[in-house]
């Protein structure tokens, strides 16, 4: 296997959420907190770091739910984007970029990438019959198709499956295909639409897929099944009213796929943030030089649309684009041990959540817990567990005291701490912290996120178990000097604590930074200070209470509305 190679910079990206409703705790697990805590972890270490997102905003189901609230899709998705927005602030979500797909420089950008693989005859077109409309006057997506099953005769069978006998269906194939909508019937049309052929990349893909068995194993074995087959030809565009228009003559009505487009909002969310910092070109860097590092944060269901079909894009057009160096797709998160359905409103949304808890908690027992090699599951008891016993106890507690302590007995400035002085207990507790930074930060680096974590609590149990048999409170009686040593051999342990934590619970671990006096911003290479000695004599902030518990009844308000809605 070849050395990793260095890159000089590394862009993230989350998928684009679709600007169709709210953000809930699948999402949050699937495609955006790992991708926070890993591109915070690099700021801390002042690498160079771009992290970019927006809203997926085009397709059937927005047009839908407009329809239904009788509003504009520009209404609605301007709507959801803002309240999306408002809510990835208060959890922490710390993007560069946050734009939407619907705006004009999206626009261009897709445009202007379609006509350059069209323009080399990348496209293929072809002509095929679709379900039309005539009670809604559209073409109809696959799953808007209900007809009975050809191959087990049950009605209700969607155009693309039937649930009952599990066949893969072709709408074409259905007995008395209606419109799902109004009941109405269809009828078939032909229609012409333009093809990226996969085939034709697939050689290409099946080595870039090869050269990265550095990739998790869900990735690598979604491509791996894709690849036993030709891959097939791909839509690039739709007979629709609401998407960014094919820029072609004749084509009036047709708008680009949203899984051709929305993978390019990458790119104009790039170019969009490139323009705000009054440098236009400055997009290109992060797309087109090879010494950057691509890595796209996303959820299992999105796989193919960034491990094959957007890298066959990026590889086909005539400019030099990177494609990802790599792919970390979560699988799902359940709820209180069932599936998620946002159609039951079997969820937890995130602006109800912060309405009541802070971000810091949720993003604790997220990163706990996150689904990544196999679907986990979030309870309530566990987020109220995770809370108390780890954010509270653990972590939180063991801060508490040891500023309690120095503030009472030390005027707040580190006492006197030395490397004459150091015990067996003292140095075998720096060097249990110390492998745990290290263990933490080999795992980041990995996108192992809840092993870093696992290292992260390990080094908070060494902590505490430090000031239990250094035994402050004692030798404060017995001998002030032995008191204050010890203090200060914690005050290192908590600034590498700090480090650890401060990705995934930023908000929390922002004032302990400030309490320990640093000097440096966090988030700008703040982990060259994090590593380094606090002298003794500096000068510590006041603390209060970080991590404040949480009651049953609280927690118990929440499980009933969730039983509520499974008993409806
Ligand atoms: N909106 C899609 C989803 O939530 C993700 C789109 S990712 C993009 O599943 F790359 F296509 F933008
Ligand atoms: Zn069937």
């Amino acid at each position: 296997m070849s050395t990793p190679k260095k890159f000089q910079r590394t862009l993230v990206t989350s998928a684009l959420p679709y600007a169709n409703g709210e953000i809930h705790l699948g999402h949050l697990a699937g495609a955006y907190l790992p991708a926070d805590i890993f591109v915070r972890f690099l700021r801390m270490q002042g690498r160079d770091v771009l992290y970019i997102c927006g809203s997926d905003e085009y397709g059937v189901p927005i047009t839908l739910t407009a329809e239904k609230e009788g509003i504009s899709p520009k209404e609605l998705v301007d709507r959801n984007y803002a309240s999306i927005k408002k809510s990835f602030e208060g959890f922490g979500m710390s993007f560069d970029n946050f734009s939407q797909t619907s705006r004009e420089i999206h626009t261009e950008t897709s445009q202007s990438f379609f006509m350059d693989l069209h323009d080399q005859g990348l496209l293929k077109q072809k002509t095929t019959e679709q379900f039309f409309s005539p009670s809604q006057n559209r073409f109809l997506a696959d799953r808007y198709i209900e007809g009975t099953c050809p191959k087990c005769d049950t009605a209700g069978a969607r155009g693309d499956q039937c649930e009952k006998c599990g066949s893969s269906l072709d709408p074409t194939e259905l007995i008395d295909p209606h419109n799902v909508l109004d009941n109405s019937p269809l009828e078939l049309r032909e229609t012409t639409h333009w093809f990226l052929p996969l085939a034709e990349w697939q050689p290409r893909l099946e080595k870039y897929s090869a050269d990265h068995p550095e990739w998790k194993e869900n990735v690598r074995n979604y491509c791996g099944s894709w690849f036993k087959d030709t891959l097939a030809d791909r839509a690039a565009t739709r007979d629709l009213g609401w998407g960014v228009p094919v820029p072609l003559p004749d084509h009036e009505g047709k708008v680009f796929y949203v899984w051709f487009e929305a993978p390019i909002g990458y790119i104009s969310s790039t170019r969009e943030w490139a323009a705000d910092q009054g440098d236009p070109e400055a997009w290109r860097k992060w797309w087109q030089d090879p010494d950057t590092r691509l890595v796209h944060f996303i959820g299992k269901d999105n796989i193919f649309f960034h491990a094959l079909m957007f890298p066959a894009m990026l590889m086909a057009h005539t400019e030099d684009y990177i494609v990802a160096d790599n792919v970390p797709a979560n699988e799902f998160l359940n709820l209180e041990g069932q599936k998620l359905s946002t159609s039951r409103n079997f969820a937890v949304w995130l602006p109800e959540y912060l309405e009541k808890f802070s971000a810091d908690p949720l993003r604790y027992t997220l990163a706990r817990n996150l689904p990544e090699t196999r679907d986990m599951n979030f309870t309530w008891e566990g987020f109220l567990a995770r809370n108390n016993n780890e954010l509270g106890n653990n972590f939180g507690n063991l801060i508490n005291r040891v500023f309690t302590f120095i503030h009472k007995y030390f005027e707040g400035r580190v006492p006197e701490w030395s490397e004459a002085m150091m015990t067996d207990l003292d140095r075998q507790a720096l060097a249990d912290v110390q492998a745990d930074l290290e263990k933490y930060s080999a795992h980041m680096e990995k996108f192992e996120i809840k092993a870093a974590m696992e290292a992260c609590f390990h080094a908070g149990q060494a902590g505490n178990r430090y000031f239990d048999e250094s035994a402050p409170f004692k030798t404060r009686k017995t001998d002030l000097v032995r008191c204050g040593h010890s203090l200060g051999v914690i005050v290192q342990i908590l600034r590498m604590l700090c480090l650890m934590l401060a990705p995934v619970v930023p908000f929390g671990m922002e004032k302990v930074w400030s309490w320990l006096g640093a000097e440096t911003s966090l988030w700008q290479g703040g982990w060259d200070e994090g590593v380094k000695d606090i002298p003794a004599g500096r000068q510590l902030g006041k603390q209060e209470i970080l991590f404040p518990r949480f009651e049953e009844e609280q927690i118990q308000a929440e499980i009933d509305r969730l039983k509520g809605l499974l008993a409806e």
